[in-house]
């Protein structure tokens, strides 16, 4: 998703604007570009290719500067298209004059009332060069400008609605860059006063990992005036004035998003392989089930909750579904799980005491927050997140936290992410189930002997990985294919579509197996690959029958069976045997064949595994 980058300095800052791109290009994107104060005017690059071509770009065009923004776009509003790139100018009403522009901005979010604004800039004579609801904050700015920057940004953001964090500078007013942000994050980076005074303004601190370690994270309706060598931050108040506040500094050791891949052909491949260790990493310090493992409230908060309603997207959504299963069998809780983007506008009946948990890997996930702001707003008070980014505004915005550590996720396509939250909602299960009285000591015991086993038992289903490969040469020319789970499994068969199509684009679709008679079976042919879920569980008896539903129809199965599921290769039906049954946590060890089938599918069709057409790694726009 959009990310941004912005600085003063008395040196030319361009190298660092583009290195903090290159940090962001993970999120996804598909166009950047980078302007600078240059000899008195604004000057800029853009590209609809990577942020490498930018480089080669501006080192031969010689766009240099102190003061400068950068961002990587991922288009909402116009196609993705130089012309529609940020940073967006604005010269004032009327034609461009040879020099061109006065102000020069680039934003991450949805400006929703940019219709009406863009009509009210037209009247007033300004021109368009974009699509984008951008360029008219850009043209808004200019038209409220009478000599200070800051107070022209307050003013134009008064008059927008929906999300936004932007970054601006202006001809007028070279050494100085002003940000604001609302419903988008934006973080403020402090150079190092012995340097050359230089500041910094970034949608994510990431961006900035290697220039900078201070960090102050921008609260919402927040304006902040940045120069050399200083800056101030303006808070909104109650009454929507802005008044000087002080934030808190803090230390970040933000992680480059350039990890070296090493033996790995891509991020994704690596972080597969990964899940051992970020499992490991996750349960690092866990000694036994207790509340304070989600912070010092904790336990008077599940003392007095009664159920727990879970809100995500993605495949955080697809653990939040397994963890259902979890918290209603082990711990007794009743437990909804909703998509985000659908809770939030909906009615629904809300109880004072249910636990409100999200789930996200980057914990900016902009559906989710406004989810989980909206649960809050109806009365449910108590909140609680897992997540991956201790810095995020998810951690920031909940009573509670869990934080997995899975380190960086470069790969769009989730996957250790995936197996740490499971890992912390497992966690969650037992500690519920312990305040409430449901679990033994002898039970927790056991529970904690499988979670400490895992990264070994992780490892055996690793080493499949050729058989794997292997079946993605049969699926590499289909174009649709069935996923089949039952019980606590069909997440998981959700979660293996959701693989495929993401990084493959080969249609896949999900059902619980004992759905397939009611309507997806007159799908099912000899061209459709169906993957079945099959551990030794309670239901196998029942999925062996819907597997045999699929072959009397010369369906293809491809089963991940676990070693005591007795399911034997033969036509139309090829087997990978897992390790035996692995109880409640059965799941984390059955989603890795399927994170590998996408990858090795997606490799031998040529797509870009880690940067997926269309997709981002981190959605802050709703
Ligand atoms: O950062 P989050 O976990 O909140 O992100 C949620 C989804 O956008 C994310 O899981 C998405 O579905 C992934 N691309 C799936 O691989």
């Amino acid at each position: 998703m959009c990310g941004i980058v912005g600085a003063v300095s008395r040196r030319n800052i361009v190298p660092v604007l583009v290195e903090g791109l290159k940090r962001l290009e993970y999120r996804g994107y598909d166009s950047c570009g980078v302007a600078v104060h240059q000899n008195g005017e604004l000057r800029r690059a853009r590209s609809t290719s990577r942020v490498a071509e930018l480089d080669t770009q501006v080192r031969s065009d010689g766009v240099e500067g102190g003061t400068g923004i950068a961002h990587t776009r991922w288009a909402t509003h116009g196609a993705p298209a130089v012309h529609n790139a940020h940073p967006h100018f604005s010269h004032g009403p009327g034609n461009k004059p040879q020099s061109w522009g006065r102000i020069a901005l680039v934003h991450n979010g949805i400006i929703e009332n940019h219709d009406e604004l863009r009509a009210e800039l037209t009247a007033a004579g300004y021109n368009f060069d974009s699509q984008t609801d951008t360029e008219v904050i850009a043209h808004l700015v200019d038209r409220l400008y009478d000599g200070d920057l800051l107070v022209a940004v307050q003013r134009a953001t008064a008059r927008l609605r929906g999300a936004y964090a932007v970054a601006v500078f202006c001809r007028d007013e070279p050494h100085r860059v002003v940000g604001a942000r609302e419903g988008s994050p934006l973080v403020l980076g402090l150079g190092v006063a012995e340097d050359d005074g230089a500041n910094f303004v970034a949608s994510d601190a990431m961006a900035l990992a290697g220039v900078t370690d201070q960090i102050v994270y921008l609260e919402e309706g927040d304006v902040v005036d940045l120069r050399l060598g200083q800056y101030r931050v303006k808070g909104r108040a109650p009454n929507g004035a802005h008044q000087e506040v002080q934030r808190e500094v803090r230390t970040v050791r933000a992680h480059s998003g350039a990890a070296e891949l090493g033996p790995y052909r891509h991020y994704m491949q690596k972080e597969i392989f990964e899940q051992p260790g970020a499992i490991a990493d996750t349960l690092e310090g866990v000694v036994g089930v207790s509340p304070d493992l989600f912070g010092d409230r904790a336990e008077s908060v599940f003392k007095g909750i009664d159920s727990v309603l879970i809100l995500a997207c993605g495949t955080s959504f697809y653990a939040g579904s397994t963890a259902k299963y979890w918290l209603e069998s082990i711990a007794k809780i009743p437990t909804n799980v909703e998509v985000a983007s659908e809770y939030r506008y909906r009615d629904s009946v809300p109880n004072p005491r249910t636990l409100v948990v999200t789930i996200s890997q980057s914990g900016e996930t902009a559906d989710t927050l406004s989810a989980l702001k909206h649960a809050r707003a109806l009365g449910m008070a108590h909140s609680l997140t897992i997540c991956n980014v201790a810095t995020s505004a998810m951690v920031r915005e909940c009573e509670l936290a869990y934080i997995t550590r899975a380190g960086v996720e470069i790969g769009v396509a989730s996957t250790k992410a995936f197996t740490t939250q499971l890992v912390g909602l497992f966690l969650l299960t037992l500690t519920l189930a312990r305040v409430k009285g449901r679990l033994s000591d002898e039970h927790e015991a056991a529970h904690m002997k499988a979670l400490r086993h895992l990264p070994a038992a992780l490892q055996a289903v690793l080493a499949l990985e050729p058989q794997v490969v292997a079946w993605s040469e049969m699926f590499v020319r289909k174009e649709n294919a069935l996923f089949l789970g039952r019980g606590l499994h069909y997440p998981i068969a959700l979660e293996g579509a959701l693989k495929l199509k993401e990084i493959s684009y080969i249609h896949a679709e999900a059902y619980p197996a004992g759905e397939l008679k009611h309507g997806p079976l007159a799908l099912v042919t000899a061209d459709i690959p169906v993957v079945t879920i099959a551990p030794n569980d309670a239901l196998l008896e029942k999925l062996k029958s819907n597997m045999q539903e699929v072959r009397a129809r010369s369906g293809e199965l491809f089963v991940i069976a676990d070693s005591d599921s007795h399911i034997e290769s033969g036509e139309g039906l090829q087997v990978i045997r897992m390790p035996e049954h692995y109880g409640h946590l059965s799941p984390i060890l059955h989603v890795v064949p399927l994170q590998l089938l996408a990858y090795h599918t997606a490799c031998a069709r040529g797509t870009d595994v880690d940067k997926p057409r269309n997709l981002a790694k981190s959605v802050t726009v709703e």
